[in-house]
């Protein structure tokens, strides 16, 4: 599937939930969000089909994402549905970690290839603050399982705050020297609570090789521009969706979790997906492809999209 500005558009972004076991400062409310009536989320026969219907029309990469994928009841049924579509190619998912010590295992066996976890801080009490109910042993203890389960290539995402966690930069990048994990520092957006926070939070991530002249650049794959320190064994990613837009190159859609089709993260355009089949379905989600907007107009203070990210999934 080609777009209407010559990008092929070949990974979804399925959102499973909006819900978090956490309540990370920049992304939910300390109270947290309200769990819909039931019914409100895609059923795990309506991923199935509405990935079936995708991957017909050309997606060949599906991550999972929330609020917290892993927070889903009937996650492994989702996996394994998705699993079982011959022509994908690559079933991923984004996770804070907390629960992976249970589920990592069952989702290296429900075919999960790929995780995603994040981690924005490596100390403890730092880690509460900002998670406000998270605890770092357990995101290391997910780490770990992750990679005793057998997953491959983890990748730490990072969201760099001015004044939140700025000073540990170092701290992140002597990780990659004794771990084959690549470690992604992305810039903040402002979406959600974090729209209204002042703005030295808002860093461009590419300081850090001003900072760090060591690093020294590898070739891209996906959005991260990819570098390594010197005889590391894991490498570094910088993901700078405010300071260099990368839309030209984008290749995702999203469908959030009560089943809205968006062609871009920040964008208020939603094609309802709830309660087609067949032809019609094909439709709509053609129609969201050639909808998708050429870039975002993020600015420093906000995004088009009223939802936060946790409706999104990033
Ligand atoms: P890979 O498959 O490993 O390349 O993963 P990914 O980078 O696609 O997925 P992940 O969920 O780890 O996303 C990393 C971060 O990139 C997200 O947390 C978002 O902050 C940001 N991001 C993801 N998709 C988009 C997008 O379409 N636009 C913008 N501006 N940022 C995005
Ligand atoms: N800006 C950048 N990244 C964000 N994430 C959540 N909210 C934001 C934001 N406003 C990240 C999470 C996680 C991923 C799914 O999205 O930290 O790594
Ligand atoms: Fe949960 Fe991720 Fe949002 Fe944190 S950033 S509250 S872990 S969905």
């Amino acid at each position: 599937m080609i777009d209407q500005y010559g990008r092929t558009i070949d990974y979804l972004r399925l959102s499973v939930t909006d819900l978090c076991n956490y309540r990370c400062q920049y992304c939910m409310p300390a109270d947290g969000v309200e769990k819909g009536p039931h019914g409100a989320v895609l059923s795990v026969e309506e991923y199935g089909e509405i990935a079936r219907t995708a991957v017909k029309l050309g997606i060949r990469k599906i991550r999972l994402t929330g609020g917290e994928p892993l927070v889903r009841h009937g996650i492994l049924d989702i996996c394994r549905t998705l699993r079982a579509i011959p022509e994908l190619k690559e079933l991923c998912l984004t996770t804070n970690g907390s629960l992976l010590p249970e589920l990592a295992k069952p989702l290296w066996e429900a075919g999960v290839d790929r995780l995603n976890i994040s981690l924005d801080t490596l100390r403890p009490e730092r880690f509460r603050e900002i998670t406000r109910r998270g605890d770092l042993d357990d995101a290391f203890a997910g780490i770990r399982a992750a990679e005793d389960a057998g997953f491959q290539n983890l990748k730490l995402d990072t969201v760099l705050m001015g004044g939140l966690n700025d000073d540990e930069i170092e701290d992140f990048l002597s990780l990659t020297k004794e771990h084959p994990w690549e470690v992604r520092f992305i810039e903040l957006m402002p979406m959600g609570p974090c729209a209204a926070w002042p703005k030295e939070r808002f860093l461009p991530v590419t300081e850090i090789l001003n900072r760090f002249p060591a690093l020294e650049e590898i070739e891209p794959n996906g959005v991260a521009r990819r570098y390594r320190l010197p005889g590391a064994m894991g490498t570094v990613g910088l993901i700078t969706p405010m300071s260099h837009e990368f839309c030209g190159a984008c290749r995702r859609i999203r469908v959030t979790a009560d089943g809205k089709l968006k062609g871009c993260l920040h964008s208020r355009e939603e094609i309802s997906l709830r309660g087609l089949h067949g032809r019609e379905l094909e439709d709509a989600i053609l129609r969201g492809i050639l909808q998708k907007p050429k870039g975002h107009h993020l600015t420093e203070h906000a995004s088009d999209t009223p939802r936060t990210m946790n409706e999104i999934g990033g």
